[in-house]
C-alpha cells in the first residue's frame, strides 16, 4: 500500500479555496503569499520569511501582532460563555457598549453590534432610512448620497453607497436611492485643482444635490473622514464642518464610516475628532478588535436612538443577527481598547505618521505625482508625467511585488475610479517605531529608482 500522501497548504488553497478580489487563472504565475505566523508589526511566511506589514492586514491590526492579553481575555471568554445573542444580553457587549459611549463624544452613545465593517454600515443605512422617517413623519427621506471613490462595504446596501464604479458593475442593479458626488482630492480636483486654495465646492456640491432632489426626500449622507482603500484622501480642512452644516441646514443625518479611521489610525481616537463636529451615526470595524476577531459596531446619538421608542413593535429597529456581538469578539475588542488607551497609540500614529509622510515626501523619484495621508494612513499617487498620466496596471504590480521581494508588504487602491489604480496604500500597526518608518522609505525609494 502507497503511504498517504499529505496535501500541502499551497495545494489544498489552490484546489479548493476561493480568494477575495482575486483572478485565479493568475494564481498559478503569482501564489498568493502564505502567511504563518506574526508578532509586533511582522508576519512571517510559511518558509519563515519576515514582511514588515505596511498595511496591517487590511488596515486593521491597529496594536500590532502577537498581544497575549487580547488571546487571554477571548480564552477565558470562551472557557466562560463562547455564545450569546444579542436578543439577550451578556457583559461584555454591555461593557463594550458603555466603553465605547466613554470614548466617542457627548451624545454618540447607543451601539448596535454586527460582524463586519460591510454590516455596520448596511446597519447604519437602515438606521439612517427607518429613522428619518421618524424624524420627519411627513415626508418619505431615503436617499443617501455618498462621494465617488469611497468604499462601504461587500453587501448591497454598503456597494450602492460605495462609489466604485469597478466593484460593482457585476452585481447591478442595487438598491435603490443612493447618489453620488465628487470626493475631496485637490491633486485632481475638477473644481479647484487649477485654483490657489480649495474652495470646498466639493462639499458644496452635496447641498446642491440635495436641493434638487429635495430635502424631503434626503436620509443621510456618508462619507469615510478619510476615504482609505479609494486612494487614501484626507478631507481638507473645513470640509466635515461643511458637511456637518448642510446636513443640519435640511435636517439630513450624517453617517461617517470609521471603519478604517477609527481607533487611532488617523493620530486621534476617532478621525472626525480633526474636525469639530460629530456625526450622528458612526461606523466601526477593524481597529475595534485589531482584527483578532470580527466585530462591527453602528453607534448612534441619543437623539437619533430615541425616535425608534414607542409603546409598540411598530418603531423599533427590525434587525437581528446570530453572531453580532458575539461575546468572545467584544472580549477581544475590550481587551484591545485597553491597549490602544494604556499606550495611547493615536499619539504614536500621529508622530510616526508624521515623520513618514515627511520622509516619503523627500523621496526624489519622478514616479511620484503626490504623497498624501493623516496619521498613519498614508497613500502615494503614482504617475507616468506631469500632466498625471497615472502609472500603467502592469508598474503597479512590479512595485508591489519588488517591495514584497524586498520584505515590505503594501497595499494599493483598487480601479476605486476609472483608470485610476495608481494609489500605493500604507496603514501599518499604530506601533510603527521611526526605524521602521525608515525601513519602509528606504525600500520604496530603491523600488521605485530601479522602475
Ligand atoms: C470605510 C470602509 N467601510 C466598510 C468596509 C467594509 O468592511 P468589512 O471588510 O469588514 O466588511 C471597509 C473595508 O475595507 C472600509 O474600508
Amino acid at each position: 500500500m502507497t503511504p498517504a500522501v499529505t496535501p500541502t497548504n499551497r495545494e489544498l488553497d489552490s484546489k479548493y479555496l476561493w480568494h477575495a478580489n482575486t483572478q485565479h487563472r493568475l494564481l498559478v504565475m503569482r501564489p498568493p503569499l502564505e502567511i504563518a505566523s506574526a508578532q509586533g508589526c511582522y508576519v512571517f511566511d510559511a518558509k519563515g520569511q519576515r514582511y514588515l506589514d505596511g498595511m496591517a492586514g487590511l488596515f486593521c491590526v491597529n496594536v500590532g501582532y502577537g498581544r497575549r492579553e487580547i488571546v487571554d481575555a477571548v480564552a477565558a471568554q470562551m472557557d466562560e460563555l463562547p455564545y450569546c445573542p444579542l436578543t439577550q444580553s451578556h457583559g461584555p457587549a454591555a461593557q463594550l457598549a458603555g466603553r465605547m459611549a466613554d470614548l466617542l463624544p457627548n451624545g454618540l452613545n447607543r451601539a448596535f453590534f454586527t460582524n463586519s465593517g460591510s454590516e455596520a454600515v448596511e446597519t447604519a443605512i437602515k438606521i439612517a432610512r427607518q429613522g428619518a422617517r421618524r424624524l420627519h413623519p411627513r415626508e418619505n427621506r431615503y436617499k443617501i448620497i455618498a462621494r465617488y471613490r469611497g468604499y462601504h462595504g461587500f453587501t448591497m446596501g454598503g456597494l450602492a453607497a460605495s462609489g466604485q464604479t469597478a466593484r460593482r458593475t457585476a452585481f447591478e442593479p442595487l438598491p435603490q436611492g443612493f447618489l453620488h458626488v465628487a470626493p475631496p482630492d485637490p491633486y485632481r480636483c475638477t473644481f479647484c485643482s487649477e485654483k490657489m486654495a480649495c474652495s470646498l465646492a466639493c462639499a458644496d456640491e452635496i447641498e446642491r444635490v440635495i436641493r434638487m432632489e429635495g430635502a424631503e426626500t434626503v436620509a443621510a449622507v456618508i462619507a469615510e473622514p478619510i476615504i482609505g482603500s479609494g486612494g487614501a484622501f484626507p478631507a481638507p480642512d473645513g470640509y466635515l464642518e461643511r458637511l456637518r452644516a448642510i446636513c443640519d441646514r435640511y435636517g439630513v443625518l450624517l453617517i461617517l464610516d470609521e471603519v478604517i479611521t477609527g481607533f487611532g489610525r488617523t493620530g486621534k481616537l476617532f478621525a472626525f475628532e480633526h474636525s469639530g463636529i460629530q456625526p450622528d451615526i458612526v461606523t466601526f470595524a477593524k481597529g475595534l478588535t485589531s482584527g483578532y476577531l470580527p466585530l462591527g459596531a453602528t453607534v448612534v446619538s441619543q437623539r437619533l436612538f430615541a425616535s425608534f421608542l414607542g409603546e409598540d413593535d411598530s418603531t423599533k429597529f427590525v434587525q437581528i443577527s446570530t453572531f453580532g456581538g458575539h461575546p468572545c469578539s467584544c472580549a477581544a475588542a475590550l481587551a484591545n481598547l485597553q491597549i490602544l488607551t494604556q499606550e495611547r497609540l493615536w499619539e504614536n500614529a500621529a508622530a510616526v505618521g508624521t515623520y513618514l509622510l515627511e520622509q516619503l515626501r523627500g523621496i526624489r523619484s519622478r514616479w511620484i505625482g503626490e504623497v498624501r495621508g493623516l496619521g498613519l494612513l498614508i497613500g502615494i499617487e503614482l504617475v507616468e508625467d506631469d500632466s498625471k498620466t497615472p502609472l500603467p496596471d502592469s508598474r503597479m504590480a512590479r512595485v508591489m511585488r519588488d517591495c514584497r521581494q524586498a520584505g515590505l508588504l503594501i497595499g494599493r487602491n483598487v480601479e476605486s475610479a476609472p483608470g485610476l489604480a495608481n494609489v500605493l496604500l500604507l496603514s501599518p500597526p499604530l506601533i510603527l517605531s521611526y526605524e521602521q518608518a525608515d525601513t519602509i522609505v528606504e525600500t520604496l525609494s530603491k523600488v521605485l529608482s530601479g522602475l
